[in-house]
């Protein structure tokens, strides 16, 4: 996918970054991961990604609910990076760098949960996307997508197109991810069309005789 696309997400976000927090979909989005902690589960200690974390405010919300969790906010606007630095209450076991989806810049088997909030909509390359989750979640970690969902893949008019946005049925999203190595552990809704899919990086098959 040209990187023009993504300098144009880039574009937007940063210019939407100053009034993130304070308006209506924002509200919306919060109510959102309150729903998401319902479904959670962590081990102690655990270290987390947040994939396009935006202004930070799922793991503020992870910060304090899990007081011994370290997590990782990557995002690809710098702007709104920088509203989560300056909000970051749990630094340093909470840390915001720049990057891409698609790209992740750690190493393998790195992270016990990936979470994608209102984010995966956004990624050009959904398979590599789920390719790279793979890599960095630790055998036996989650994955956790929460998107806008849509019975079927034919998409809503105005936002389909190479400036849009993307929204996979269950169906879809359950193939993205068994195309990356991830195993579909469920899929909920939290609020009106919005669905929480849970992933799981299965570990070896045994051996048979
Ligand atoms: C609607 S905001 C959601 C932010 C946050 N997850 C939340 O729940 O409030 C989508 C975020 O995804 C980021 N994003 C979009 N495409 C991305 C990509 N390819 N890689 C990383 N972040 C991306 C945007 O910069 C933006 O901050």
């Amino acid at each position: 996918m040209s990187s023009d696309f993504v300098n144009k997400k880039k574009n937007l976000f940063d210019r939407w970054a100053p009034t993130y927090d304070w308006l209506f979909p924002s509200v919306v989005y919060q109510a959102i991961h309150k729903r998401l902690l319902e479904f959670v589960d962590l081990p102690d200690n655990a270290n987390v990604l947040d994939m396009g974390c935006g202004t930070g405010r799922l793991l503020d919300r992870l910060g304090s609910h899990f007081p011994d969790l370290r997590g990782t906010g990557l995002d690809l606007s710098p702007q709104m990076l920088g509203i989560a630095r300056q909000k970051n209450r749990h630094h340093p076991r909470m840390i915001f760098i720049e990057g891409k989806a698609d790209a992740l810049p750690f190493a393998e088997g790195q992270f016990d949960a990936v979470f994608s909030t209102i984010s995966f909509l956004h990624y050009p390359e959904p398979q590599q996307v789920m390719a790279e989750v793979a890599r960095v979640l630790k055998v036996g970690g989650c994955f956790y997508l929460v998107d806008i969902s849509w019975k079927t893949d034919i998409q809503p008019p105005l936002m389909s197109g190479s400036g849009g946005i993307k929204l996979y049925s269950k169906q879809t999203r359950e193939f993205l991810g068994s195309s990356g190595g991830l195993q579909c552990h469920g899929h909920h809704y939290l609020l009106g069309p919005v669905l929480l899919t849970i992933f799981a990086k299965p570990g070896k098959l045994p051996l048979t005789a």
